[in-house]
């Protein structure tokens, strides 16, 4: 039978920061790519479909050390094309009987390699392209059959190929933005050395999804949660697309959603997309178990144990039921299997309806399992959804509830909901929105003396906090415009009874977290 399946690239993961940037590199080409742990068998390998090639990531380690992780010999003699990146190379090298040295001086950072032979890898490459290095060991004999292409002055082999077989290695990074042509270098190897054909886009996933999640569910039910953010958005809205009104979506209004969320839920999914929606409004339920809590941990526990118990009592109202859908991207099935082991669990925290109770026996899923999140993006561009929730900001499970600091009461989360709305709308006037990855406001448990009018005032205080980040598990402080802070503060003050005091937070994560709660 056809293999109708993507032409796909293999990246084996030695355990760099950079593997999934690679896949994501290739991705951008055109080209479906997946990633593997370093020691995946040919058998595994070929298991991913039509495959073209194999990339070797970087890694931490290094080749000369004991245990250093190696791939399976059998992947050379495989007949595919194959390009070592850093680690990636050295352990080629290592591997095919060539040396790799820990020399005194390492070169890390932005340096300028030299060209010194032509190379179907350099193809289209400025002979002095900037390229970003960063580890210490380095090749310091080729294996037999190899040549070298191109050299720093401290790294006499920084690329070194072996024609006959298309083996290529590169000492730096070519996936990183600073190495400038990488993008190039790259696309040389997967479209014209691997001759990887370039279908992968969105339209045809959507196709392919479509028809896979038809197959699978039959004529049964799926359950979504609908969160009002991106995954669970576009997983809901593929799914509608492929089985109609077998999908019923479950949306619980925990009184502690952002400013007009519940009513654009109900607009966008229910009115335009036309799904079955079974909406909880469980604010006071929400606000009277929250009644007197001040503690962080206390409060995020009553809110998630009483988010789950109405999930699953919506849930049993929806009738005969067989999966349960999830937003789960690709990051987080890579990370969970790696042999490195990832932080990361399978089912992300906000989706994560808990154990699932005796008699309810769903399977999961999970149609974004094979994406980065700025395909999901993408896909939901492509699907129909509205660009302000396509590009929105990640929001906590427990939504304001973790930024109304001190005891929750309507009153203070009324207050909350317009200052987020309005951070947010002078950030998004200023066009910094697609800068910021978070942008998120505070109401504190502390009032101040303020002066308006003629008036002395006695108010809340709130904070503004914006920051960059990559994956959240670390983050700077945006360095908002001071226009835009004073902009921000004199709304809020003019606009928010409750409050007469705007702070910024210039806090980076470590040592505080994103959020405050
Ligand atoms: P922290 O505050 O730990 O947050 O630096 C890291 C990222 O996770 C988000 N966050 C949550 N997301 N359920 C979620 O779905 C939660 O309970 C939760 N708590 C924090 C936070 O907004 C940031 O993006």
């Amino acid at each position: 039978m056809a293999d109708n399946r993507h032409e796909c690239i293999v990246v084996l993961d030695f355990g760099a920061q950079y593997s999934q940037l690679i896949a994501r590199r290739v991705r951008e080409l055109g080209v479906y790519s997946q990633i593997l742990p370093f020691n995946a068998t040919p058998e595994e390998i070929l298991a991913t479909g039509p495959v073209k090639g194999i990339i070797f990531s970087g890694g931490p380690a290094s080749v000369p050390q004991e245990g250093s992780p190696r791939p399976d010999y059998r992947v050379f003699s495989m007949g595919l094309p194959i390009f070592g990146i850093c680690y990636g190379l050295q352990v080629m090298s290592q591997m095919l009987g060539g040396q790799v040295e820990c020399p005194e001086h390492k070169e890390y950072g932005i340096a300028n390699i030299d060209i010194i032979a032509k190379s179907p890898l350099f193809e289209g490459v400025s002979r002095n392209s900037q390229v970003w290095m960063s580890h210490g060991d380095r090749v310091a004999m080729m294996p037999e059959g190899f040549t070298v292409t191109a050299q720093t002055p401290s790294c006499p082999y920084t690329a070194i190929e072996d024609r006959k077989r298309d083996f290529y290695g590169v000492q730096f990074h070519p996936e990183v933005v600073h190495s400038l042509e990488g993008q190039k270098m790259l696309g040389n190897f997967v479209l014209n050395i691997c001759h990887a054909k370039a279908d992968w886009n969105m339209g045809s996933f959507i196709d392919e999804a479509v028809e896979a999640i038809r197959a699978e569910v039959g004529d049964r039910n799926v359950l979504c949660g609908l969160s009002g953010g991106v995954d669970s958005s576009v997983a809901a809205v593929l799914i509608h697309k492929a089985i109609g009104d077998q999908l019923v979506c479950v949306f619980v209004n925990n009184g502690m959603l952002r400013k007009g969320e519940a009513e654009s839920v109900l607009e966008l999914f229910g009115k335009n997309f036309n799904m079955r929606l079974q909406y909880a409004d469980a604010e006071e339920a929400f606000l009277s178990a929250l009644k007197g809590k001040t503690d962080p941990e206390d409060k995020r526990k009553t809110i998630g144990k009483l988010f789950v118990d109405t999930f699953y009592s919506e849930a049993r109202k929806c009738g005969d039921i067989s999966y349960l859908a999830q937003g789960t991207l690709y990051p987080d099935i890579v990370e969970s299997r790696s042999p490195f082991g990832g932080p990361t669990s399978t089912i992300k925290s906000h989706h994560n309806v808990g154990g699932l109770p005796e008699d309810l026996k769903w399977k999961l899923l999970e149609p974004l399992k094979d994406l980065f999140k700025d395909e999901v993006r993408a896909l939901g561009r492509e699907l129909g959804l509205p660009e302000e929730l396509v590009d929105r900001h990640p929001f906590p499970g427990p939504g304001l509830g973790v930024r109304c600091i001190g005891e929750v009461t309507k009153e203070r989360l009324d207050s909350l909901r317009e200052i987020d709305a309005i951070f947010i709308d002078e950030i998004r006037k200023a066009g910094l929105y697609g800068h910021i990855w978070q942008a998120l406001a505070d109401l504190l448990p502390v009032k101040s003396v303020g002066v308006q009018g003629d008036e002395r005032t006695y108010r809340e205080v709130c904070t503004l906090r914006a920051v960059t980040s990559a994956d959240a598990m670390t983050a700077d402080w945006y360095r908002m415009p001071y226009d835009v802070m004073q902009k921000c503060a004199s709304r809020i003050c003019n606009e928010v009874g409750a409050v007469n005091r705007v702070l910024y937070d210039i806090t980076s994560k470590p040592p505080a977290t994103i959020e405050w709660e």
